[in-house]
C-alpha cells in the first residue's frame, strides 16, 4: 500500500527531499505517529513527524539539510524544507523514573519496534517506512482504527503519562471512539492511585490547551467532570457538568476567543464576591480591569446582569483629549487627567451627557478653570 500518495504535493515533494538526500539513510526514515493515522482514516494531515532509525542530527548533516536547531540529549533536529519546519526524531526509548514527570532517555538509534514502545495509543504507534512503503503495526493499531478503539500499549502507560488520558478524550469525540474496557478500567485505576508529587504540571497545561480548544471540547470538559478526571492536577473542582451550557452561554456573551484558558479557569475557580453597586460609574469602575475570560467567568458564576451592563458602557471614551484641554490653557499633568476622568464619568452615568466635542468642552470651562 503507498500510503503517501494521499498526501498533498507539498508534503510529497518534502518526503521525496528527505529520503533521496543521504543514501546512507535511505531504508531507516519512517513517518510516524499522528501522521500515520490519519492518512489511515482518509483524514487530512496536520504535521508530519519524521523519525530516524539511528541518529536524526547525524542525518540531517549528512543530507545537507538546512538544520534550524537541534537537542543533542533527544537526538532531534528541526530543518527547514521548501519554508516548512519540519521535526526529525531518531528512535529512542524512554524510561519515567516519577509518575508524571518528564521522561528520560535512554538509548537512541534503536529498532523501530521499540520506538513504538514508548508511545501512547495503538492507533498512533504505527509508523511507515517511506522507502519500503511498508507499515510498522505491531500493536495492530490499524485495526482499531477500523474498530474505532482507542487502546493504551502497557498497563502502566497512564501513571508513567496521564496526558495520555486527556489526549485519548481528546481522540474519543474527534473521531468519535471508545476506550477499549481494560483502557478505561487503567484510567480509573490511575485517578484513584495518581500521586502528583512529581507531576509535570507544564505538559498538564500544555495538553488542556490543546484539547480545550476545539469545537468538540465541551464533551471533553464533560467527560473530565463525569470521571473526576481532574483529580490527576486538582484537589477537587466546583465546576458541574449540568453548568457547562451555561459557561457556554456565557463565553458568547463575552465574545471570549480564548475557550481554553475559559475551561481551565472554570475548572479550578472557587468563587466570585458578588458586589453591591449604586450606580453605572461604581460597575465601570469595578470591571475595568476584567478581561473577556474574567468578565465570563464573573458572570458565570455570579449571574450578576452588571457584568452584561458594563459591556454597554465598556469602551466610553471622552471625544476631547489632553491636547485640547491645553489648547484652552490647562497645563499637562495630573489635572488634566482628572478633568478627562470626570468627562468619562458623565458619560458613564449617563450616556447621553454629551453629543458633541463642543458639548465636552462647554462642561469642561463651567466646571474648570486654567489655573
Ligand atoms: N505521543 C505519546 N504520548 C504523548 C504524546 C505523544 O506517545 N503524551 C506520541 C504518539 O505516538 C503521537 C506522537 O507522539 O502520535 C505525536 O504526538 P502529537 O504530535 O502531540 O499528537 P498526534 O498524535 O500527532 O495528534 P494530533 O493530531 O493531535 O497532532
Amino acid at each position: 500500500m503507498n500510503l503517501l500518495a494521499k498526501l498533498p504535493e507539498k508534503e510529497r515533494k518534502i518526503i521525496d527531499i528527505i529520503l533521496n538526500s543521504c543514501d546512507e539513510y535511505k531504508g531507516k526514515i519512517y513517518i510516524v505517529g499522528g501522521v500515520v493515522r490519519d492518512l489511515l482514516m482518509n483524514k487530512d494531515v496536520k504535521d508530519i513527524d519524521f523519525l530516524i532509525e539511528g541518529n536524526a542530527i547525524d542525518f540531517a548533516k549528512k543530507a545537507n539539510l538546512n538544520i534550524k536547531s537541534q537537542h543533542e540529549p533527544f537526538c532531534t533536529v528541526k530543518v527547514e524544507i521548501l519554508d516548512q519546519e519540519i521535526d526529525i526524531a531518531s528512535t529512542r526509548i524512554e524510561t519515567y523514573q516519577y509518575m508524571g514527570a518528564l521522561p528520560t532517555v535512554t538509548q537512541t538509534g534503536v529498532n523501530i519496534n521499540e520506538d513504538l514502545k514508548r508511545r501512547d495509543y495503538t492507533i498512533n504507534s504505527i509508523a511507515y517506512n517511506v522507502y519500503s512503503n511498508k507499515i510498522f503495526d505491531p500493536f495492530l493499531g490499524a485495526k482499531d482504527i477500523q474498530n474505532g478503539i482507542l487502546k493504551i500499549l502497557h498497563k502502566n502507560s497512564f501513571l508513567d503519562d496521564p496526558t495520555r488520558i486527556l489526549r485519548g478524550l481528546d481522540f474519543k469525540h474527534r473521531f468519535n471512539f471508545k476506550f477499549d474496557k481494560e483502557t478505561y478500567f487503567l484510567i480509573q485505576k490511575c485517578i484513584n492511585n495518581f500521586n502528583n508529587e512529581h507531576l509535570s504540571i507544564d505538559r498538564i497545561y500544555l495538553t488542556l490547551n490543546k484539547i480545550f480548544s476545539f469545537s468538540y471540547s465541551s464533551k471533553i470538559l464533560e467527560d473530565i467532570l463525569d470521571d473526576e478526571i481532574y483529580k490527576i492536577w486538582l484537589n477537587k473542582t466546583e465546576l458541574k457538568k449540568t453548568e457547562i451550557k451555561k459557561l457556554d452561554e456565557a463565553k458568547t456573551i463575552f465574545g471570549v476567543e480564548e475557550q481554553n484558558k475559559l475551561y481551565i479557569c472554570a475548572l479550578e475557580s472557587f468563587f466570585y464576591i458578588k458586589p453591591k453597586f449604586n450606580n453605572n460609574y461604581e460597575i465601570y469602575e469595578f470591571f475595568k480591569k476584567f478581561n473577556n475570560i474574567q468578565l465570563a467567568l464573573y458572570y458565570f458564576k455570579t449571574q450578576d446582569k452588571n457584568a452584561v451592563k458594563y459591556l454597554e458602557f465598556k469602551d466610553t471614551k471622552p471625544l476631547i483629549n489632553g491636547h485640547d484641554l491645553k489648547a484652552l490653557g490647562f497645563k499637562q499633568g495630573e489635572f488634566i487627567g482628572r478633568i478627562l476622568k470626570s468627562i468619562l464619568k458623565e458619560k458613564v452615568l449617563n450616556t447621553n451627557v454629551f453629543q458633541t466635542k463642543d458639548d465636552e468642552i462647554e462642561y469642561v470651562l463651567k466646571n474648570y478653570s486654567p489655573e
